[in-house]
């Protein structure tokens, strides 16, 4: 697991364009988090860095959007748990197969009928005496060999925000 800290929205935008240029197609990552971890707000720093310009909202009452950049990006929210099953026939592989990008919220919801290629992005809340309400921890998991390969790149990609939180 590679670990980093962010401070404030703009640090995740920022995480998260870092990471999209290491972005391939077929690729699939998992956004895990509570309510207002910053899913969205991550998805947003993603897509800025793809060059897509459009607002990027949380996908919550329509399931999927999908936006033109350097490449497709879909955009999925799984929180209502009814959704499974459209989300499911929504054919992730093939959306895979044709040069997109899948981000989905709540993803691990889903997991279970998921590629077994992601990298899991896990959103928490820091706490601790002295934790900011806008200081999230930010953990990546990467999952089977396509991910896992690029652990090193990874991780020297999000170096600035891996320092250790405050005492
Ligand atoms: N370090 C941070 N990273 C991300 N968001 C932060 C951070 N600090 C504060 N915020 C705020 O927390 C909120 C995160 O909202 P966001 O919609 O991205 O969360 P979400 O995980 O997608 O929630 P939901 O589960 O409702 O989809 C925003 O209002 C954002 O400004
Ligand atoms: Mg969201």
């Amino acid at each position: 697991m590679i670990r980093a800290r962010s401070r404030s929205p703009e640090d995740t935008r920022q995480l998260a364009a870092s990471l999209a240029e290491l972005a391939q197609p077929g690729d699939l990552l998992l956004l895990v988090g509570d309510l207002g971890a910053g899913k969205t707000t991550f998805t947003q720093g993603f897509a800025a860095s793809l060059g897509i310009d459009e607002p990027v909202t949380s996908p919550t009452f329509t399931l999927a959007r999908e936006y033109h950049g350097r490449l497709l990006l879909h955009h999925l929210d799984v929180f209502r748990l009814d959704q499974i099953a459209e989300v499911l026939d929504l054919g992730l592989p093939e959306l895979l197969d044709s040069d997109g990008v899948i981000l989905i919220e709540w993803g691990d919801a889903i997991r279970q009928a998921l590629p077994n290629d992601y990298l899991e992005v896990a959103l928490t809340f820091a706490d601790g005496r002295d934790a900011s309400p806008d200081e999230r921890v930010v953990a990546l998991s990467p999952v089977g060999p396509r991910w896992q390969a690029r652990s090193d790149t990874l991780a020297a990609a999000i170096r600035q925000w891996a320092g250790e939180p405050p005492c």
